[in-house]
């Protein structure tokens, strides 16, 4: 059942060039230039006029959360709010006519997400869901939405979930803006046509498994970490400490990167590694300075690099080369070689990959 893998989660690292294209079939059609959410369908003019979007969702579902607010915010100009869903089912959340709640679940059956929704939905605010799981009761419990199709996931540290997430979420930016009339024809068809590639691009990333292996080798016994990413890799950075902590228990910390000047520098000595998602978009400049704030400390860089990068590979340690995608697809791809690396730490580690300590499937205590 684990088709040939010795874990599950590995499994599903690698069934993301099929579970990307798998959510986004029947759906996105690049070469007529159309894209159809059907779950959606009713509901995307208020999707497309709503004056603010509140997105709710726990774990990596909250980081997916967080890689499409940038995008909303870019392509629809509709300013969006990331919240805990366990903070804002807590606080008494301020829901206007005409708000949307977009909430986040692969299981479908997070309790702090699901009373959040009630909360939403009792203070009358359109409710979408994005969850993998059919019938589940986030589903169930929400106007309309939008099924991540990602397949069952079995591991608990969850990957294809994640990427999926963010590909329904681009998805359903995309078909805001689209109709809102904020992204021009001709990027909307771009971007349509970039999705199209991602899957192919994912299968060349995991191309590189060998050697993300041979780097989670050398740092399999680092007691710390640092993550750091700006823009659309902030998030990203965070889900790449977030996996490394839940599989390999080490301790992990995403930042964005020009913070670390803020405080986390301090933490920087030749013992401690920085993974750096390093990708040439439009924040390349400064997040090469980071890393020589970095490297002025003595701290060990692995960079995750854009292939063809020929100035990062002599500035750091180790680098990972990931294929040139557009920015505002770049999670799609750059989480892929940090879900190996705690892979490969944690079972170099000898943790139970699939089933780590502590850490359940679906949460559904609050
Ligand atoms: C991370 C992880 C958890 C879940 C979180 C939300 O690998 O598995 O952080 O993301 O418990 O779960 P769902 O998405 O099922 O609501």
């Amino acid at each position: 059942e684990k088709g040939g893998f010795d874990h599950f989660m590995l499994k599903e690292i690698f069934e993301q060039p099929r579970s990307i294209a798998d959510s986004m079939r029947g759906r996105v059609k690049a070469e007529e230039g159309t894209l159809q959410l059907g779950g959606l369908r009713d509901y995307l003019d208020k999707l497309a006029k709503s004056k603010r979007i509140v997105i709710i969702g726990c774990g990596t579902s909250w980081h997916a959360g967080l890689v499409a607010e940038y995008i909303f915010e870019e392509l629809a100009r509709i300013p969006v709010e990331v919240e805990y869903a366990s903070e804002f089912r807590y606080r008494n959340p301020i829901i206007k006519e005409g708000d949307i709640v977009i909430a986040i679940s692969q299981s479908g059956e997070t309790a702090d997400t699901l009373a959040a929704i009630e909360l939403a939905k009792s203070k009358g605010a359109i409710i979408f869901g994005v969850c993998n799981v059919v019938g589940s009761s986030i589903a169930r419990a929400t106007h309309a939405g939008a099924f991540t199709h990602a397949g069952p996931e079995i591991g608990v540290a969850s990957t294809k979930a994640f990427t999926a997430q963010v590909t329904v979420l681009t998805l359903m930016a995309l078909a805001a803006a689209h109709r809102k009339g904020t992204l021009s024809e001709s990027l909307f068809r771009q971007l349509l046509t970039e999705l199209e590639s991602i899957p192919a691009k994912v299968e060349q990333v995991l191309q590189a498994a060998d050697k993300i292996k041979e780097i989670a080798y050398i740092f399999t016994y680092a007691r710390n970490f640092i993550y750091l990413g700006r823009g659309l890799n902030f998030p990203v950075a965070l889900e790449g400490a977030l996996k490394l902590k839940e599989i390999s228990y080490i301790h992990a910390e995403g930042y964005p990167a020009a913070e670390m000047k803020h405080g986390p520098i301090a933490l920087i000595d030749e013992d401690m590694p920085v993974v750096v998602i390093a990708t040439q978009d439009s924040s390349y400049e400064k997040v090469v300075s980071n890393i020589q704030e970095v490297k002025a400390r003595k701290g060990r860089v692995i960079a995750v690099v854009t292939e063809g990068d020929t100035h990062l590979p002599g500035m750091v340690d180790f680098t990972i080369e990931i294929p040139r995608v557009h920015d505002i697809l770049m999670p799609l791809v750059s989480v892929v070689p940090l879900q190996l690396l705690s892979y490969y730490i944690a079972v170099m580690r000898g943790r139970n990959v699939d089933q780590p300590r502590n850490l359940a499937k679906s949460v559904t205590v609050e």
